[in-house]
């Protein structure tokens, strides 16, 4: 990859319009933490990024599908063994169903060990007839409903920096460690999912796949020596928000020289900050990460061509994705003149689908949710416009919990309107549950067998 422009540094941002940045109250104390960051050891390792960056390639070839999906925000409230444990299990089982119904290796990448801030539409908001900031993810604020606690403190960077990598550090053993080799397949299933229809039929699915393995130790393979059985790659992704924590993380890597943000694999830039004057697209020309931007309703064909020069000018393939989240009525006439855009200049972008953001709607009683079957149908419209383009869908982006949460609507769990404040334990944005996630990963993979 080409050395970065020679104007460039993890803090030239600085002199470029930075939307969605906190108002910290003390200059003096956000110079501290990053100092300390710039101190701390990086979380992830620049081949580690390049690993990621290489199986990206294959996904826009059509030779793997990325998975991306945690929560839309993680809390510092919930950093247990069994959360953690949860979200895992849920994205080893749909990678399994997607491995095994569209015979494809998975790239598996989690919302997690990072994803703690958070644009706002709105700056504010009204608790009990009072005005008070918006809560902007704990590496910022807090959630709790008091001007007070909404007050950014720069220490909390700090403090998502410790929960990331103590994060990490357990997702590490668990995907290295025994707990992903794949003849545990049975055990991901969860007690209150596996008596589920979609439970019953990812048994059958793991019973299918315990088969195949011992077909194959039959034929005189040894298993145990295939570290591609036993252990997985599980790489981590956030919204790239907070330029303060990331340019806190960003090294120079020893080996090729290249400045790598070491917050996490792969880092994305949102639909409000991916301006290519803005400070947040001008960080991520100079890391060599692969690096995602969310795509909405009012983006151009010349806008994404402008970020594919801006971020990728020498077209290495894997190190641009775009995710579409145009909404499920809009993708149909929406995608494909994006679509021809970056295919007809000829720049190698994995093209993925966030059903999520674009599909969210209110209750009637004022309730955040999003309906599966809106879900199912913009992937259904994203997997038609890509087709008929001629451009491999190469993955998708979820919100998502391993928990039996009720806040989105519908699937086979059928959650319904009125259900929705049982479990209804997200701090931003509605996640699929794990039998809605499971039942997600079944249609997906039917939905790519039916090409
Ligand atoms: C998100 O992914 O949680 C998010 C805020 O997305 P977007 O930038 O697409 O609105
Ligand atoms: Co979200």
């Amino acid at each position: 990859m080409a050395v970065t422009h020679p104007t460039w540094s993890p803090d030239s941002w600085r002199s470029f319009r930075a939307l969605q940045q906190p108002e910290w109250p003390s200059a003096a104390a956000t110079e501290a933490v990053v100092a300390r960051l710039k101190a701390s050891p990086p979380l992830v390792f620049a081949g580690e990024a390049r690993a990621l960056r290489d199986s990206l390639a294959r996904a826009i070839e059509g030779k793997a599908f990325l998975l991306q999906a945690g929560d839309c925000v993680e809390s510092f409230n919930e950093i247990s063994t069994q959360r953690i444990r949860e979200k895992l299990k849920i994205m080893l089982q749909m990678s399994a169903v997607l491995t095994y119904g569209a015979t494809l290796p998975v790239v598996k990448v989690g919302r997690i060990a990072g994803q703690f801030a958070k644009p706002r539409s709105d700056l504010t908001e009204t608790v009990g007839g009072v005005e008070i900031p918006s809560f902007r993810g704990h590496m910022v604020n807090s959630e709790l409903p008091s001007a007070e606690a909404r007050v950014p403190d720069p220490q909390r960077m700090l403090e998502g920096y410790n929960q990331s990598a103590s994060t990490l550090n357990l997702l590490r053993a668990f995907t290295k460690g025994g707990y992903a080799d794949l003849t545990q397949v049975h055990l991901w299933n969860k007690d209150f999912v596996s008596s589920s229809p979609e439970g019953r039929r990812y048994e059958q699915l793991a019973s299918e796949i315990e088969r195949a393995l011992a077909f194959m130790a039959a034929c005189g393979i040894d298993l145990s020596s295939e570290r591609s059985l036993q252990e997985v790659d599980v790489f981590t992704s956030h919204e790239a928000l907070l330029l303060d924590y990331e340019e806190g993380l960003t090294r120079k890597d020893s080996l090729t020289g290249d400045w790598y943000d070491c917050s996490a694999h792969l880092l994305w830039i949102g639909e409000r900050t991916r301006d290519t004057d803005g400070a947040h697209v001008q960080f991520f020309a100079g890391v060599h990460n692969p690096i995602g931007v969310k795509i909405g309703p009012r983006a151009t064909p010349d806008d994404l061509v402008q970020l594919c020069e801006v971020l990728n000018p020498d077209r290495v393939p894997g190190r641009l994705t775009f995710y579409a989240r145009l909404g499920a009525e809009h993708v149909r006439e929406a995608l494909p003149p994006l679509l021809r855009a970056t295919r007809d200049e000829g720049h190698p972008v994995l093209w993925a689908c966030d059903p999520m953001h674009a599909n969210t709607i209110r209750t009637a009683g004022g309730v955040k949710t999003r309906r599966f079957d809106t879900i199912m149908a913009e992937l259904e419209g994203f997997f038609a416009a890509c087709w008929e383009a001629g451009v491999w869908p190469g993955g998708v982006h979820l919100e998502f919990t391993g928990e039996d949460v009720t806040e989105c609507l519908g699937g086979a769990d059928d959650v319904l309107e009125e259900q929705l404040s049982s479990r209804y334990e997200t701090l931003l944005d509605p996640r699929l549950n794990a039998r809605q996630s499971l039942d997600l990963a079944f249609r997906l993979a039917e939905l790519m067998r039916s090409r």
